[in-house]
């Protein structure tokens, strides 16, 4: 594989996935296509600007004759998707760019795929299109969708879409579910960044309901490898979960956090809870551990540490976003937290 499209590389994951990749093999240029929403950020991929074997285009999946412009280049070998709204919250105060790009952007960017004869797709999905748990079990890729939030429809919407393409016109496409992700460069409406940040600036730290909440936390750069992983040797047509095995209460974490940062737990504000905030999200990521010869590396108490220093030493970034307009936003929507 010497040369892939990434769709959203300059949000949390994709600017990951990309750094992982060009340092994983020498061999691989990436083009990066990213329409810079709120969430997208130039800041994260600044390291490779200079590089020969990276090269970014701002522009929207929506757009055909853009997606066109770059997938139709003839040197393609593969399309790795992670553009995306994102954030839970912000789907229910208004879904309708969730379906724009999560589904319509997706379907553009599928046809152009088609049309160009791409030989590889990922679709970086989420395990939340399976909707939530109990206090047991946990989600396989046998796990039937029953996504709870605009979000997780319009991500639900999308893999559906792509499991259309596979079973219609035998489109070569695998599609990954992974569970919560922390790491650097994680935009700080997300509970960790945004937490380390309030916890830093003596600010409260807005718990939804009882914070009784479970989570599956799983360092970045595991998803990433589980990606490249399921982009080099997925089954086309087939599902791949990937999860940390870290489950945890979001007050558990909130204590955590609080007692490595040495502030205390009077911090902590319990405010509304979330409208339809799913219990529990736990993986079962045996299949990918089988047949992709996948595990999650980066232990949680290490994974944990490292992210949290990553945010004290680069509190510039975090602070350049904070003191934009999606602090307003925020303040606008959600006067409590
Ligand atoms: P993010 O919000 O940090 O980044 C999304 C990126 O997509 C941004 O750079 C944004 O500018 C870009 N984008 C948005 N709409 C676009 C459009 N119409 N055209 C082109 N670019 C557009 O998101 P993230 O946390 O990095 O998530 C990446 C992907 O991984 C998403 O598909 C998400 O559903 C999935 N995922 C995320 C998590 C998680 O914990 N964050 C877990 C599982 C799956
Ligand atoms: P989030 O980072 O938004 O990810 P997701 O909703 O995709 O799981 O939230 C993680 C958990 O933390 C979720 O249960 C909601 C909760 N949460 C809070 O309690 N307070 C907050 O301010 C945020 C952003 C999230």
């Amino acid at each position: 594989m010497n040369h892939i499209v990434v769709t959203g590389g300059c949000g949390f994951i994709g600017s990951n996935f990309i750094r992982l990749m060009l340092e994983t093999y020498s061999e691989l240029s990436i083009t990066n296509i990213d329409k810079l929403t709120y969430a997208g950020n130039l800041a994260n991929l600044t390291d490779l600007e200079e590089s020969e074997r990276y090269q970014f285009q701002k522009g929207d999946i929506c757009d055909r004759p853009f997606v066109d412009s770059v997938v139709g280049k003839g040197n393609i070998d593969a399309v790795v998707h992670f553009a995306a709204e994102s954030h839970v919250d912000r789907s229910i105060l208004d879904s309708t760019p969730f379906v724009t790009t999560n589904v319509n952007g997706t379907l553009t960017l599928l046809d152009s795929c088609r049309s160009h004869e791409i030989s590889r797709y990922v679709q970086v999905s989420t395990d939340e299109v399976y909707g939530s748990l109990g206090d047991e079990g946990f989600f396989t890729e046998e796990t039937p969708l029953a996504p709870n939030s605009p979000y997780s429809a319009s991500k639900a919407a999308a893999d559906m879409l792509v499991r259309s393409y596979v079973h219609t016109f035998d489109f070569p496409a695998v599609i990954t579910r992974c569970s919560n992700n922390y790491g650097p460069f994680q935009f700080p409406e997300k509970l960790l960044p945004l937490f380390i940040s309030n916890a830093r600036n003596d600010q409260s730290l807005p718990v939804y309901g009882t914070g009784e909440n479970v989570r599956d936390w799983i360092h970045v750069l595991d998803h990433c490898r589980g990606v490249d992983a399921a982009l080099r040797n997925g089954k086309v047509g087939d599902v791949y979960n990937f999860g940390g095995r870290t489950e945890m209460t979001n007050i558990a974490l909130t204590k955590l956090l609080l007692k490595l940062l040495g502030k205390p737990d009077s911090l902590i504000q319990y405010v509304t809870d979330r409208p339809g905030h799913d219990q529990r999200y736990a993986i079962d990521c045996a299949k990918a551990e089988t047949e992709l010869n996948w595990s999650p590396q980066v232990s949680f108490e290490q994974g944990l540490q490292e992210t949290i220093d990553w945010y004290i030493d680069n509190e510039e970034w975090t602070n350049n976003i904070r003191s934009g307009d999606y602090m307003n936003y925020y303040e606008k929507q959600y006067g409590d937290r």
